[in-house]
């Protein structure tokens, strides 16, 4: 157990959107496990960001994982999409429909890895009866929609127990949002696998000056190591 290593994945939410191919490559140079990539379509969440051509051109400059998370409902008619667009990992919300088994399936079938998100309201027990068609379960440590906002330590047993429910299975928990250095240990102590940073990495620096960047990755993996 002490052997885990915890990945640290930058979210681009933060980042310049005139220039997210250098920001990429920027964050990856100095050190970014893999790159999550939020998505929202202003009715799921109350925010928009951007949709499969825009993840399609981001392709080639991302050299490690791009892990992409829906924040859209509905999923379906738009996984042939994210699959084209080169999507590594694909993640759905749970409340996003009433077909999350179909989704994951189909997520899998084209491809993917398959990931499962939660919001922060909703018990991680309803992952059961899905979690061997998952590869990743990301669980919301913020209410989607928004950058910069503060950690709700009310996940933290959510997390707990969803580690105890998957066991020895080969399927991953990641943690997004509000994911900071003091933080990060409190996420990675109840089970966390890979945690989403975006202002914790994105506020200091930029793609012409990128060392802030490594070194809020530092500081968060140190944060989080056992
Ligand atoms: C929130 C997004 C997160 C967000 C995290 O809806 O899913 O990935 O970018 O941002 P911070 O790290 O600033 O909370
Ligand atoms: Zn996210």
């Amino acid at each position: 157990m002490s052997e885990r290593r915890v990945a640290i994945a930058p979210s681009i939410l933060a980042a310049d959107f005139a220039d997210f191919g250098r920001e990429v490559r920027a964050v990856e140079d100095q050190g970014a496990d893999m790159i999550h990539v939020d998505v929202m379509d202003g009715h799921f969440v109350p925010n928009l960001t951007f949709g499969p051509q825009m993840v399609k051109a981001l392709r080639p400059h991302v050299k490690t994982v791009m892990d992409v998370h829906l924040m859209i409902a509905p999923v379906d008619p738009y996984i042939d999409a994210y699959a084209e667009a080169g999507a590594d990992i694909l993640s759905a919300h749970y409340e996003a429909g009433p077909h999350i088994h179909r989704t994951l399936q189909a997520i899998r079938g084209h491809g993917m890895k398959a990931g499962l998100a939660l919001n922060p309201g909703t018990p991680v027990e309803v992952a059961g009866p899905v979690l061997d068609l998952c590869d990743t379960v990301l669980v919301m440590t913020v209410n989607p929609g928004f950058g910069g906002q503060s950690f709700l330590e009310s996940q933290l047993e959510q997390i707990r127990r969803l580690r105890a429910m998957i066991g020895d299975r080969p399927i991953t928990i990641g943690i997004d949002g509000g994911v900071d250095t003091r933080t990060a240990p409190l996420a990675a102590a109840a089970g966390g696998d890979m945690l989403v940073a975006g202002s914790a990495i994105f506020k200091h620096g930029s793609a012409d000056d990128p060392a802030p960047y490594g070194e809020a990755i530092t500081a968060l993996r140190e944060a989080a190591r056992p």
